[in-house]
């Protein structure tokens, strides 16, 4: 059994995400989790909310709540949305913890003690008409890189390059709209990624397995230009960690907080001990302290492209220049964006659909299985209304929904809802069970390899499958003539039910657990012999014939939809 630490990026907390941003993170790493748990691994699967920085603040602001209150209730949303998206995470923690405040403390007392920690004056913006200095998102303006006219202050969303406010051109207030704004100094606290370059390009180097997404963009910032830069790691804002050197104060640095940045990949590791103290394990250290027996455990990190350059070089950077035997990621996957419908998605818009808004017009299934099969993998992905009704009806109504529906209602009327016992399987049987295995085979490499499509196209060929077997050996016509015969087609189709439920449990788990009750089974058990797999059902065993397992999207459906998304939301 291997152990797996699964994280998803965590979600900023400001607002209600959307399907592009579930797609690229807490969706293929629930996928992943899944699977691996099906496969019997030991996994503990982590994810937050990111509740620092400018994002929260302007969000609060907004909403007219103290920030706190506002993380607090916003928290509450996430997690209930998070559950009926059937996303399992062991734990779905909060960067505001006290467990993140004290470790990202920690970081920056070990690192400081390390060398790693420069005090440096800096430039900043600083707004009259706000009376206060404008940190990353509260300022906007024109990327210098791209010319995009919405750049933020900490990076721009066109091209993804990473941004100092004193950079843009025009730049603009995000709370007053000011442009009367001036440079001030003050002084900050920087981490010396520089002095850290060759271990990182060392250790980047070493990952000849990472996706070619995830490490192009980890050696561009190790390359181009002048290179790695250092990094500002505290802010001038109220909310946030606030500074200190570990437990110590940090003189000079009074009211300063951390960089939201800085503390929320620390979240990871603090998550696992919020998990630890809301009762639910009893060792975080084991899954993430190299010398308290996280060696063993394999580490796979699920993200964005925009927040790859964070995860492959600034937090190694944290955890490497601690010079303690923290856990380094073992795997990166990223994914590209999800457009919509000729645009992108966009929170700060509210262009697209919003994960509350798909949970209240369809089951989250149908989201999971479009969103995963359709993910924005190796280049960027579009989500149409035509695209996703055709995938759902085709691949879920027409191809598993069918196959179940036929088997079992044939089952019901011609025998009755048990299992029929006669006849035996010949070489119809024996090549169904071939290809199951190939394709299985396959399936398994897919998921373990985390290449999604590739692993829903398989799934979906093994749907498929069961449908071919039914049209060539048709035990609608072979019950005229050998009522047995078809008893033993018909016995191994209900068997395929239960493990085309298995198979497809990671992709849509409550489909599947549906359809293993309704089979009346609690044999969840992932296959490894098709044929073996295909006798757990016993002759005799009763079912129920499930009511519709997919309704398919109907036009009407799609032209509601397409209007009442095409706008922007409240
Ligand atoms: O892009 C985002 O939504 C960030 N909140 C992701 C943070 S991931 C991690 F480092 F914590
Ligand atoms: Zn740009």
């Amino acid at each position: 059994m291997a152990r797996h630490l699964i994280t998803s990026a965590i979600p900023y907390i400001n607002g209600i995400k959307h399907l592009g941003n579930l797609v690229g993170s807490q969706l293929p790493a629930d996928l992943f989790a899944r699977f691996q748990r099906a496969r019997g691994h030991e996994v503990l699967f982590l994810c937050a909310t990111d509740e620092h920085g400018t994002p929260a603040e302007l969000a609060a602001a907004k909403a007219g709540k103290p920030v706190d209150e506002y993380c607090a209730e916003m928290w509450a949303i996430q997690n209930e949305i998070a559950k009926g998206f059937g996303l399992s995470f062991d734990h779905f923690g909060r960067s505001s913890s006290e467990q993140n405040r004290k470790l990202t403390q920690h970081f920056a007392g070990r690192l400081a003690d390390e060398g790693l920690i420069d005090e440096v004056v800096t430039e900043q913006i600083y707004s009259q008409a706000d009376g206060r200095f404008l940190p990353d998102r509260y300022v906007e303006g024109t990327c210098p890189n791209c010319g995009y006219e919405d750049a933020r202050g900490d990076q721009c969303d066109n091209c993804t390059i990473q941004l100092d406010p004193t950079e843009l051109i025009n730049p603009r207030s995000t709370i007053s709209g000011s442009t009367d704004l001036e440079v001030r100094e003050t002084r900050h606290l920087f981490l010396k990624q520089s002095q850290m370059r060759d271990r990182l390009d060392d250790w980047i180097q070493s990952k000849s397995d990472w996706p070619i997404l995830t490490t192009s963009i980890a050696k561009k910032w190790l390359h181009d230009g002048d290179g790695l830069q250092d990094r500002g790691i505290t802010r001038d804002l109220d909310w946030g960690v606030p500074v200190k050197r570990g437990d110590a104060d940090w003189p000079g640095f009074e009211g300063k907080v951390f960089y939201v940045w800085f503390d929320a990949p620390i979240e990871y590791i603090a998550c696992a001990g919020e998990w630890v103290d809301a009762g639910k394990g009893d060792d975080w250290e084991r899954w993430w302290r190299m010398d308290k027996g996280a060696d063993d455990v394999r580490y796979t990190q699920f993200m964005g492209k925009d927040n790859v350059p964070f995860h492959t070089l600034s937090f190694p950077a944290t955890i490497m220049g601690s010079n303690e035997p923290w856990k380094l990621v073992d795997y990166i996957k990223s994914f590209n964006y999800l457009n919509y419908d000729g645009g992108q998605f966009s929170t700060s818009r509210g262009r697209g659909v919003f994960m509350d808004q798909a949970l209240e017009i369809l089951p989250a299934d149908y989201w999971r299985w479009w969103l995963l099969s359709n993910c924005p993998e190796s280049s960027d992905a579009e989500f149409t209304w035509d695209g996703f009704q055709a995938g759902v009806n085709k691949d879920l109504a027409d191809v598993l929904g069918n196959f179940i529906s036929r088997v079992t209602k044939f089952c019901n009327s011609k025998f009755s809802p048990d299992i029929p016992k006669g006849g035996t399987w010949g070489a119809s049987e024996d090549a169904l069970i071939a290809e199951l295995q190939t394709r299985l085979e396959a399936y398994n490499a897919h998921m373990e390899a985390m290449e999604v499509r590739k692993s829903a196209a398989e799934l979906r060929a093994i749907w498929a499958a069961g449908n071919e077997y039914l049209q060539t050996v048709a035990p609608w016509s072979t019950f005229k003539t050998d009522p047995d015969q078809a008893a033993a087609q018909i016995r191994l189709a209900l068997n395929l039910i239960r493990i085309y439920a298995v198979l497809s449990a990671p992709f849509i788990p409550t489909a599947s657990a549906r359809i293993l009750s309704d089979m009346n089974t609690l044999d969840t058990q992932w296959p490894t012999d098709i044929r073996t797999a295909l006798t757990a059902l016993p002759e005799g065993h009763g079912f129920n014939v499930p009511e519709v397992l997919f309704a398919k999207i109907t036009d009407d459906q799609v032209a509601e939809w397409s209007e009442r998304f095409a706008g922007t939301r409240d």
